[in-house]
């Protein structure tokens, strides 16, 4: 079996859509509820059971590694003052496990991923875009743990997809899509967001991955598009050799570190709260009827 070991969590972008906030907040920082984004991808590696974690982060973004240490002071008052449960939420945040590196200019996700070539080397690696909120219904499977099954069984990069319609289709990288076969599907070609007419199905790419170990070497010899390169170019070479594989996922999906996205994240996230979930559903509800 290929057991995969190690994750990227791609965390240095510019977050120019959610200024002013993201001027000194990191966008994988923003919070849903009482977490930051970030720490929800964290707990999904958990369930795929992948425990070696590099975060790239901005220079100057030290608010991650700090979210991620320990807090000596924190949790010695919440001992003394007897708030068990406060001094677990505190204490589950600290993570010695996960190596940060730092992307010293922010030029694109493909460079993000090169920065980690030291911890990854020809490795195979999860990539978990940090500012994108997967939620599984109860009970079900990660959609890393879903990808990461299917690479241990073929030992092929696979994608995850969900489908979008209209203009939406040009939001996203596009999949043409070969056989299938239980949920698997071969994808055959990759387009970076293309126009509805171009597009080659309603298949998106969305921000998890698990990607082989030559794919690292790859980004190294592609062409630039201006200063950027992409990592659907390194893509699309796995695809026309036969080498990527996709599958829908059916989860709630949000993009964080879009505003509206980050909006329906909090307020659906604060509807299946245990602690708020009926409160906010009354004020919902009345909110409604005044609009
Ligand atoms: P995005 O393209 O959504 O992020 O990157 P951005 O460039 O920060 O955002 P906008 O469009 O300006 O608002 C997806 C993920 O890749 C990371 C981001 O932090 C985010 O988690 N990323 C992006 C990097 O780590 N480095 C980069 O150079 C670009």
């Amino acid at each position: 079996m290929n057991k995969l070991k190690k994750a990227i969590i791609p965390a240095a972008g510019l977050g120019t859509r959610f200024l002013p906030i993201t001027k000194v907040i990191p966008k994988p920082m923003l919070s849903v509820l009482d977490k930051p984004t970030i720490q929800y991808i964290i707990e999904e590696l958990k369930d795929a059971d992948i425990e070696e974690i590099i975060v790239v982060v901005s220079p100057n973004s030290d608010i991650i590694k700090n979210h991620f240490g320990k807090n000596e002071q924190l949790e010695q008052r919440l001992l003394s003052d007897g708030k068990q449960s406060l001094y677990e939420i505190a204490k589950e945040t600290y993570k010695p496990n996960i190596k940060f590196v730092v992307q010293e200019t922010a030029n694109g996700l493909a460079g993000a991923i090169l920065c980690a070539e030291p911890y990854v080397k020809d490795q195979p690696f999860a990539l978990l875009l940090g500012d994108e909120l997967l939620v599984a219904d109860k009970g079900q499977k990660s959609c890393m743990k879903k990808l990461t099954e299917i690479y241990e069984n073929t030992g092929k990069s696979v994608i995850a997809t969900m489908e979008v319609f209209g203009d939406d289709v040009s939001k996203y990288g596009n999949l043409g899509i070969g056989n299938e076969q239980d949920g698997v599907m071969t994808v055959t070609d990759i387009l970076e967001k293309p126009s509805v007419n171009e597009a080659l199905s309603n298949n998106a790419i969305i921000g998890r991955y698990v990607i082989s170990g030559e794919v690292m070497q790859l980004l190294k010899t592609l062409k630039p598009h201006g200063n950027e390169i992409y990592l659907t170019d390194a893509l699309e070479h796995l695809a026309k050799k036969g080498q990527l594989l996709a599958t829908c996922i059916e989860d709630d999906r949000y993009d964080v570190g879009d505003k509206f996205g980050y909006i329906r994240a909090n307020v659906e996230m604060a509807l299946k709260s245990k602690e708020i979930g009926e409160e906010t559903k009354e004020y919902i509800k009345n909110l409604a009827k005044t609009l």
